[in-house]
């Protein structure tokens, strides 16, 4: 069987550079262009050097040559990996040419573009008007584990906070056993926000610290609630603190809530092993999650405790893996037809 071509935008970022490795150790995918708007002509390996014993000479592309190879492959896979606010225009004119040349490219978009239903729910979260409204319709938003089968032709991924706290909730909330208000406690890596050292990003500033940053107003609840409604018919509050961690790939997310009847760690564990015995990405665990034993790999961990009327859901995933390129990459195989685990399934690193 030939290999199907896959498209990457967002070229030089860190999310594009995990889409670009899940893709070449992908037993049925190849890339046939990674776009960068700053470096097109340029070798890839410069800005990947880790990437550089298996690029060969691949260089990124302009967005011309992206719109030609998308008008020219009868049917592709695009990872969309540029910034909010800039993708949903990008995806708009990829799309149209592929109309116009009667293609069929299949899009995952991780940016926050895609993952609202209308341009005025994201215009409220992010504060500039939708860059293609009327693809909307065209996307639905889930982590892959919360939706059996994509029912619209392109897929939004959920944020990696958001995926995170998705995978400890809605089992709860779904299974009714807690009651709809639940304290969420989120430490990511510094990977988390991307490739240009910022004030506040800088590793100096991140090395050796924690701290908690934009405490009930950051932008991924709403995103949350809308994903964790969608999968379990239960509209719920959460008290969202996100906090940067001393390191640079993981997110480790702490869920706790109110249990509407007693439940000791037992029965909860038991309902997580329960709620995800067909989600092959998923291990709960007894002992506590740990980003080491997950960075670099698709898996998510999770665990659990209940004392009293208390319980808490934890949850390890890799940003850049199960919280963007590689849940992204879940859903592109299913898309293009293929078993979700198809090039997913190695194991974490160990010690990263
Ligand atoms: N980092 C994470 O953990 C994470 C997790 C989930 C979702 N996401 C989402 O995934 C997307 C990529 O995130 P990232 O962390 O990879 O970001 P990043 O490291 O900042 O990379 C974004 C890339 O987009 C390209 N780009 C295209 N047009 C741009 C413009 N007008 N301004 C700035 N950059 C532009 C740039 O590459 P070229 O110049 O080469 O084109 C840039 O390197 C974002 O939408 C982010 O919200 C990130």
């Amino acid at each position: 069987m030939s290999r199907i071509p896959i498209l990457i935008l967002g070229g030089t970022g860190y999310v594009a550079g995990e889409a670009l490795r899940l893709v070449l150790g992908h037993p049925q995918f190849e890339v046939a262009g990674i776009l960068s708007d700053s470096q097109p002509g340029e070798p890839v390996a410069k800005s990947f050097p880790h990437l550089a014993p298996v690029l060969g000479d691949l260089r990124f592309v302009s967005e011309a040559e992206i719109m030609t190879l998308v008008a020219t492959l009868p049917v592709s896979g695009v990872f969309a990996a540029a910034p909010h606010g800039v993708s949903a225009a990008l995806i708009d004119r990829l799309l149209g040419a592929a109309e116009a040349a009667g293609t069929r490219p299949r899009v995952v978009d991780i940016s926050a573009d895609h993952r609202y239903p209308t341009a005025e729910a994201y215009a409220a979260v992010y504060k500039h008007p939708h860059g293609a409204p009327a693809r909307l319709a065209e996307f639905s938003c889930a982590v892959p584990e919360h939706l059996s089968a994509a029912p619209t032709p392109h897929i939004a991924h959920p944020g990696c906070f958001a995926t995170a706290t998705l995978l400890a909730s809605v089992p709860l909330l779904a299974a009714g056993l807690v009651t709809p208000t639940l304290f969420v406690s989120g430490v990511t890596g510094s990977t988390g926000s991307g490739r240009k050292p910022v004030e506040g990003t800088h590793h100096p500033t991140r090395h050796s610290d924690l701290y908690s940053y934009n405490a009930l107003v950051h932008r991924h609840i709403p995103e949350i609630t809308a994903c964790a409604a969608a999968a379990t018919g239960v509209t719920a509050d959460f008290a969202f603190v996100p906090h940067s961690g001393p390191f640079a790939r993981g997110i480790h997310a702490t869920v706790q809530a109110t249990l509407t009847r007693p439940a000791d760690t037992a029965a909860v564990l038991a309902a997580l092993r329960t709620f995800y015995a067909d989600s092959p990405f998923v291990r709960v665990t007894d002992g506590a999650p740990r980003i080491k034993d997950i960075v670099g790999s698709n898996y998510a961990t999770l665990s659990a405790a209940a004392n009293g009327r208390t319980v808490v859901v934890m949850c390890a995933i890799d940003n850049l893996t199960k919280g963007a390129a590689g849940g992204a990459m879940q859903w592109m195989n299913r898309l293009l037809g293929l078993p979700e685990t198809t090039g997913l399934t190695h194991s974490a690193t160990g010690w990263t």
